[in-house]
């Protein structure tokens, strides 16, 4: 059966604007998906922003708006920057959107009915911030650990969700799939969450306080908890489209350290009770820092990232977010080590293997590909290096390292460059009974180009397609990743005289 694979980002708040994280999450999330596109798989991708909630308002009254007209403008400008960014989504959810409030008072409903809802005091120590309860554990110097801030005692009557009732078959299933939730570290974290005694979720705010919610189709004076609204946006969205039991079969979600326990406690135990399998995978990210602190406004050390995408390019900023960062730990954000691996990678690397030899083929052939004969032993080298490169890209890409299939492919492209050199095309052209060698030579070259331009199109999707375009090459040919080495060109075709895809980059003084 061809695999299905749904691939979800979190959904952003509103209360900023985008940020080098979740640009991360989303850059990540959108190669993933690429990643699965080429290789013909059923892929659905979704993304959106998160709408209700406490944080919202004080963000709406702070820019002197009502709540509606703020989330309104900022969820546009989200999407339009991840529009801008090449973000390649198939939906975009926003949890003000009827069917998603819909949606959310039907499982409510649903688990009411069922008797997995009752009403209690509340009372506990709150982060407005991260919009959820501590215990007293998991505070820092009584500090909520992501915001440095001190919760605030909340202690009110509410609704709650008989969470606890759904913690053993959970903690159950945690353990008999080591890749549910991953990498390994994050697993652990998860099942150390399990081990304790969980309590269950307050799901309510009273209007009287909150209004900015959806409302509980049980009791009109409370709204909805933001995370239980938000995290069942992962079954909404497909289901809006009338396709979640297709879709949700495939689920995997990604998001940052941050947002472990709603996604690998709250939203598994949700899922239960609502009647729903669970998701197949939980993918977790580390953090970006910025100059090696945390990156925020006082400190004045904050990325933008469409500033970086102005400056390097969005597959610069791609390459080096996804190259440099191992893919479920932290990574510190420099420009200095942007530059420095873009101009090593980039513009040492691909960049000069497709511009010389686009330059070499226009100054001896007119830019007219030439037999792939007669061959030598090197040739073959060269072409085992890029299968070899395939493989293994293939294969550590499947389990979300993504610097390290980067790394794998990029052996590809230095073998490559090797190739030129200990091959001299330049010093055998000048030797006429070599013609047909030094034609040979460069079809291998470009073939080096084609294959590589063809496996980066995930993580560097403008570049690939410039090389597409360079090559002369229809996309059918170019989405087929099984063209046998040396028979992508037909013979007398044609490519462009020049390609400077990346020049290279001056270090600022
Ligand atoms: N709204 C919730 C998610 C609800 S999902 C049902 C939320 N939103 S967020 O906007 O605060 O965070 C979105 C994502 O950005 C998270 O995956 C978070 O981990 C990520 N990042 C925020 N700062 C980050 C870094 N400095 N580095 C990497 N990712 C970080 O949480």
């Amino acid at each position: 059966m061809k695999k299905n694979v749904y691939i979800s980002t979190p959904l952003y708040y509103v209360n900023a604007e985008p940020h080098l994280g979740s640009t991360y999450t989303n850059v990540v999330t959108d190669a993933w998906a690429r990643f699965h596109r080429q290789r013909n798989r059923d892929t659905f991708f979704q993304t959106g922003t998160d709408e209700h909630g406490e944080k919202i308002v004080e963000a709406a009254e702070a820019a002197g708006r009502s709540p509606k007209e703020f989330v309104d403008e900022v969820s546009a400008k989200f999407r339009s920057v991840w529009d801008s960014c090449g973000i390649g989504y198939d939906h975009f959810i926003r949890t003000s959107d009827p069917a998603h409030i819909a949606y959310v008072q039907e499982i409510l409903a649903q688990i009411h009915e069922q008797g997995d809802i009752y009403f209690d005091e509340y009372k506990g120590l709150y982060c407005v911030g991260c919009e959820r309860l501590y215990t007293e554990k998991e505070l820092e110097d009584g500090l909520c650990p992501q915001h440095r801030t001190k919760p605030v005692e909340r202690s009110e009557p509410n609704y709650f969700f008989r969470m606890s009732k759904y913690q053993e078959k959970i903690l159950d299933h945690l353990e008999k799939n080591p890749d549910f939730i991953r990498p390994e570290g994050y697993r652990n974290e998860a099942l150390a969450m399990l081990r304790e005694p969980l309590g269950d979720l307050c799901i309510s705010r009273p209007k009287d306080r909150l209004t900015w919610g959806i409302e509980l189709p049980f009791d009109k004076n409370y709204v909805c908890y933001v995370w239980f609204d938000a995290l069942l946006n992962y079954t909404s969205g497909p289901a809006s489209l009338g396709r979640e039991e297709e879709i949700w079969s495939g689920a995997q979600h990604f998001i940052g350290k941050d947002i472990l326990k709603p996604h690998a406690v709250f939203w598994p135990t949700i899922l239960l009770a609502a009647g729903r399998p669970l998701y197949q995978h939980l993918n977790v990210h580390g953090f970006w820092s910025s100059g090696g602190q945390k990156m925020s406004k006082s400190l004045g050390n904050v990325v933008a990232p469409l500033e970086m995408r102005d400056r390097y390019g969005m597959d610069g900023l791609r390459y080096f977010m996804l190259r440099d960062m191992a893919f479920g730990q932290d990574a510190d954000f420099t420009e200095e080590a942007m530059i420095t691996r873009l101009n090593a990678d980039l513009a040492n690397g691909i960049g000069n293997l497709a511009s010389r030899t686009l330059a070499m083929t226009k100054k001896y052939f007119g830019s007219e590909v030439q037999s792939i004969e007669p061959s030598e032993p090197i040739d073959h080298e060269l072409a085992a290096a890029y299968a070899t490169a395939r493989g293994e890209l293939d294969a550590q890409i499947e389990v979300l390292a993504f610097h390290r299939g980067l790394e794998a492919l990029w052996r590809g492209i230095d073998a490559a460059n090797k190739y030129v050199v200990e091959t001299a095309p330049f010093k055998l052209a000048k030797d006429e009974t070599q013609t047909a060698r030094v034609g040979a030579i460069l079809h291998n070259c470009l073939e080096s180009i084609r294959v590589a331009g063809q496996l980066i199109a995930p993580f560097m999707p403008e570049a690939s397609e410039k090389l597409r375009e360079a090559l002369h090459l229809e996309p059918s040919v170019w989405n087929n990743l099984d063209t046998p080495w040396g028979e992508a060109f037909p013979e007398g075709h044609v490519i462009e005289p020049s390609l400077a895809l990346f020049p290279r980059i001056d270090k600022k003084s």
